[in-house]
């Protein structure tokens, strides 16, 4: 274990302190999104009781988590995601990553079980251009808009619209995303991400230099997060960040996150699945030393050598 004065007990061998879990709570979903990648997780079986999860976060949060993403599948497909959020300790930012079809009319009894924010994946403006990525139902479309209303009137915010970017698909969507988005006066913000390469879908990468440089040039103003050093654009009064993962040794560098699958394994990087460690069972006395055990084992997937 890392002895220094900044590094608590989940600092990893590269000097890494996880701070933020990123937790699936179910494989299922009501899309097959054309790139989706599953959480980097696509041979769990089964799902985590309300009992399992709360035990994860409580242990975790002891161990200096602050931060828990909910992600899925579709996270809101499961009906007792109130009651994971009512067993939750107190934590800094808890967030849910949802497609948001399913949303409308669920977001304040959300907010009201301790949710904070959402993370919204909308690719386009287009009805036909989102059946054609997410093969969602007809009307899902409509759905989704009534949706991310409905977080923004329950104070789910910032909404953080995911929009993966993708060559002759929605690369010339930007504009309207950005104008979607300035409507809401700062309550939601447009978060680009480079595709990463899950499902053969290479054809469909951008040039994300050529993204950036367009970002910079219409931007009235550029900030730089701590986190990953991600740069924010404000764009007609919007805020609009790029995520770049992809062979990017600074993103792996900062990453402070380690994922849980959705039958309850803790997984030390989205790209591998080597070394996951099943806390599926684990009562809350074994679970400090298991975190601890899954976090020696994180290394960044890329890497100055
Ligand atoms: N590349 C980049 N981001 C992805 N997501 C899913 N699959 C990929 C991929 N291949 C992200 C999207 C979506 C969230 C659930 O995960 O942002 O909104
Ligand atoms: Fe994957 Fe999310 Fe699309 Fe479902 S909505 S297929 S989980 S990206």
């Amino acid at each position: 274990m890392n002895s220094c004065g900044t590094c608590s007990a989940l600092t990893d061998s590269y000097g890494r302190t996880v701070r933020s879990l990123r937790m699936s709570i179910t494989n299922r979903c009501n899309f097959d999104c054309i790139y989706c990648h599953n959480e980097g997780d696509h041979g769990s079986k089964g799902e985590m009781s309300v009992e399992n999860i709360a035990n994860i976060v409580d242990a975790a949060s002891r161990l200096g988590v602050n931060k828990l993403k909910i992600s899925g599948g579709e996270p809101l497909i499961r009906n007792d995601l109130e009651d994971i959020l009512s067993s939750l300790p107190e934590l800094r930012d808890v967030s849910l990553t949802t497609n948001a079809s399913m949303l409308k009319g669920r977001a304040q009894s959300l907010k009201d079980s301790g949710l904070d924010r959402v993370n919204v994946s909308l690719d386009t403006l287009d009805p036909e251009i989102y059946r054609t990525i997410t093969n969602c139902s007809k009307g899902a479309f409509e759905k989704v808009l009534d949706g991310i209303h409905d977080a923004v009137d329950a104070g789910l915010t910032p909404v953080k619209l995911n929009m993966v970017l993708l060559k002759d698909i929605n690369d010339a969507d930007m504009d309207s995303m950005l104008e979607f988005t300035s409507q809401y006066k700062g309550d939601v913000i447009l978060q680009l991400i480079e595709l990463m390469d899950f499902k053969d879908v290479a054809q469909y990468r951008v040039n994300a230099d050529e993204v950036e440089k367009k970002l910079l040039k219409n931007a009235t103003d550029v900030k730089v997060r701590h986190m990953h050093h991600r740069k924010k654009y404000i764009i007609n009064g919007a805020e609009v960040e790029f995520v770049r993962p992809v062979d990017n040794t600074e993103f792996c560098a900062n990453c402070n996150r380690l994922r849980v699958t959705a039958d309850g394994k803790l997984k030390p990087c989205l790209l591998t699945n080597d070394d996951l460690v099943d806390v599926s069972n684990a009562s809350l006395d074994e679970l400090p030393s298991l975190l601890q055990l899954a976090v020696s084992k994180r290394v960044p997937f890329y890497r100055n050598k």
